[in-house]
């Protein structure tokens, strides 16, 4: 077993701190010295790099947030000069501006190590074939898979997401281990493989690595079992590096480890910014401990999880994450997460794993309509039981009453890469 781990999976505990502590004084040096923002949120809390002296220190430091990317579109986050930054990469940014991100030569070199350990993790070998159902372009996830497979060793089929019935036909010629790909859009896969025809427990696929987005416990029991493969998880950002910041390991399935020789992690109290000892949920915070072009001094997540310690590696790892602070819907002073919801949706009889919520405005009333589709052959008794379940699950496991409307099987939108939950109608009505 220990053959398969890199250097970095087999430091010791205490080894890995030194190297994380060496690496965040040299990056605070080098973002202190390079960049404006870092130089100004220092001296305005005032602290040098030199004030890090140990990795608890790090809390003295300023946050950083998404904004702080905005305000400093298209550039000002890096911190070497524009012709030492081989690639550049952007999240989509539903409103403004696009969040921009750069990388040297030895920042893809990391990141494709980092993806390649995660692949081995989740079961890949040198010589399997992945296929990368990832989106390619300006999101990392296409690309940022493909290299981590090319440095494993592996035969990538750069599929992207779309083309869905093509996506079918190519696992089914080319014969795939491996699939990388958003649980969402590995449903709508599901449904393609079912009107060819072909019973997707036959494929080769034998692990898939999801991620980009939240999911439940019960995905993985409804993608395993349908596909007859390992289910495991992938997590990262764009800000940070792009997947690969952690991952699932196959023979555990118990969260995610954190790659913590390159990313150093801290759970905070959303609220007060407070740091929260492991094992109390909050929202994760990164800073970077090797990266050039665009290192990040505590950012921001918004992504609520808890740290743990490590199990298959030395490593902490994070449990699932819950939702992202700004998925939360709050309904009559209820917090609701959609992860919450795909729990109870899943586990119902009668329906399909598929499902919307639609928020919307009576006078100064949210509500709350669970849309989800009957499963192909659900009775007309069977939906109106559907509904009913989940209205009392929703009522006793979050605490709050949803309206629940069953919708013939195949009519709501299929997600090709990250599923938008939640359809905000509030300004509308
Ligand atoms: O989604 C990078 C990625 C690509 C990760 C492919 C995994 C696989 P962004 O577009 O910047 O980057 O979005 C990052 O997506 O802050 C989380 O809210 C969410 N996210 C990513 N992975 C997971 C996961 C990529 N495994 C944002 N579970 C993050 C839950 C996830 N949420």
């Amino acid at each position: 077993m220990t053959a398969l781990l890199d250097a970095g999976e087999r430091l010791g505990r205490g080894e890995l701190e030194a190297l994380q502590l060496e690496r965040l004084r040299a990056t605070l040096r080098h973002v202190y010295e390079n960049v404006g923002f870092y130089r100004a949120s220092f001296d305005k809390a005032g602290l040098r790099p030199e004030d890090c002296r140990t990795l608890s220190d790090l809390s003295r430091f300023p946050f950083t947030v998404k904004a702080d990317l905005r305000d400093n579109y298209p550039f000002g986050m890096f911190a070497v000069p524009e012709d030492r930054v081989r690639r550049i990469h952007a999240s989509s940014g539903t409103t403004g501006r696009p969040t921009v991100v750069g990388y040297t030569d030895r920042d893809l070199d990391t990141w494709a190590d980092v993806v390649a350990r995660s692949i081995r993790a989740a079961g890949g070998r040198p010589g399997h074939k992945v296929h990368v159902a990832y989106g390619y372009g300006l999101f990392t996830g296409g690309l940022g898979a493909h290299y981590g497979a090319e440095r494993l060793g592996c035969t990538v089929v750069p599929a992207s997401g779309g083309m869905t019935a093509r996506q079918v036909q190519l696992i089914q010629d080319f014969r795939p281990e491996i699939i990388m790909i958003t649980p969402s859009y590995m449903l709508t896969l599901l449904d393609e493989f079912e009107r060819q025809g072909v019973d997707p427990r036959t494929t080769s696929l034998k692990v898939g690595i999801f991620g980009a987005e939240p999911w439940t416990e019960q995905m993985r029991g409804e993608i395993e079992e349908r596909f007859a493969i390992d289910a495991v998880d992938i997590y990262g950002l764009s800000e940070v590096m792009g997947p690969g910041v952690a991952q699932e390991c196959v023979e555990t399935k118990d969260g995610l480890h954190i790659w913590e020789d390159h990313f150093y992690p801290e759970v905070v109290d959303p609220f007060t910014g407070e740091v929260l000892p492991d094992g109390e949920e909050g929202e994760l915070v990164f800073t970077s401990l090797t990266k050039e072009a665009m290192p990040v001094i505590r950012y921001r997540t918004r992504d609520l999880t808890r740290l743990l310690p490590g199990t298959a590696r030395a490593f902490r790892r994070m449990e699932k994450v819950t939702g992202r602070s700004d998925d939360m819907v709050i309904l009559r002073g209820v917090n609701l997460f959609p992860t919450q919801i795909e729990e109870i949706v899943l586990r119902t009889p009668g329906v399909a794993p598929h499902f919307q919520l639609r928020l919307t405005r009576k006078g100064r009333m949210d509500a709350l309509t669970v849309r989800a589709e009957a499963r192909a052959g659900a009775t007309a008794g069977e939906r109106e039981a559907a509904a009913l379940s989940i209205a009392a699950a929703v009522k006793d496991g979050v605490g709050v009453s949803v309206g629940v409307e069953i919708v013939d099987p195949e009519t709501l939108e299929r997600s090709v890469g990250k599923i938008r939950r939640i359809v905000d109608l509030r300004e509308a009505t």
